[in-house]
């Protein structure tokens, strides 16, 4: 596997193929990135795995400072992945002179929920994300569904600048108490860490609540949320949204659409997000 952290030593190296796979992360690897490398080895002719922890998508007070970098030991992972390259350039290697041009997907998709309480979170997130496609002449890329927002939003914004690349959405992974793999997890505390499994345990409580009686109306969907923000906020949670939405573009429900219910609350000073669909 190759280490590389500049664009002209990866466009160097992209001379020798036709259709790359890519995975891009943030570093601090779990299993969840390791499944989409593996996800991604028979979808292309060169596996690639990009770690950048990006400024752009980062508010002021936010974790961008301390966001663990373990670079060392996110190449060891991939390596034993599969993975055949990874691009993990500095800051000045993206970023030479300050992103003035951004993407800025419409609001009624990423101001909504995480966008609502990360504002500006989805512009950082599709600058970045169509310049490490770009770079990397990504032919297919993936994401975790974990990031449910984030995925559909990449995918309307590959779709909306017609860029030649399938987006694939790769299946959120669990630990075994049921709690979302993320590299913010590792910021909880040992009793936090146990306590973390209610954010997962709400979600499965409306899924099957839903699934009972599928011709739920507004009303009813709305209680159920509400019912899940109470009983997270009585264990102590800060909740910032528990949501019952179309799957297909995150607005309200009507009757008949497929469901996914989203959630994210902070515990402690960690903020976890997570998503069933229905
Ligand atoms: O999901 C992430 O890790 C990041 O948002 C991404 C897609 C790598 C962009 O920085």
């Amino acid at each position: 596997m190759k280490i590389i952290h500049t664009i002209a030593e990866l466009r160097d190296e992209l001379r020798a193929y036709r259709h790359p796979a890519v995975v891009p992360t943030m570093g601090n690897l779990h299993a969840g990135h390791l499944a989409l490398v593996r996800q991604a080895k028979p979808l292309g002719d060169v596996t690639i795995s990009t770690i950048f922890v990006n400024r752009l998508q980062f508010a002021p007070h936010e974790d961008f400072d301390t966001y663990p970098r373990t670079l060392d030991a996110d190449c060891e992972q991939l390596e034993a992945a599969g993975c055949d390259l990874v691009f993990a350039p500095k800051e000045t290697e993206m970023y030479p002179q300050p992103q003035t041009f951004k993407v800025h997907p419409p609001t009624e998709l990423a101001d909504i929920l995480e966008g609502h309480f990360r504002p500006g979170f989805f512009i950082g997130v599709c600058t970045v994300v169509l310049k490490l496609l770009s770079l990397t002449q990504a032919r297919t890329a993936l994401f975790g569904k974990k990031d449910y927002q984030q995925l559909m939003v990449i995918r309307n914004m590959v779709k909306q600048f017609a860029m030649p690349i399938d987006i694939i959405g790769g299946e959120t992974q669990r630990a075994d108490d049921g709690l979302a793999l993320s590299s913010r997890n590792g910021y909880l505390s040992a009793a936090e860490r146990t306590q973390a499994l209610q954010l997962s345990q709400a979600l499965r409580g409306i899924v099957e609540a839903v699934r009972a009686n599928p011709t739920m109306d507004a009303v009813a969907l709305a209680r159920l949320e509400n019912q899940a923000m109470q009983s997270l906020s009585h264990q102590g949670w800060r909740p910032d949204y528990v949501a019952i939405r179309r799957q297909a573009d995150l607005q309200p429900p009507q009757a008949g659409d497929a469901k996914v219910v989203l959630a994210a609350a902070r515990l402690g000073a960690t903020r976890l997000i997570d998503n069933m669909e229905i």
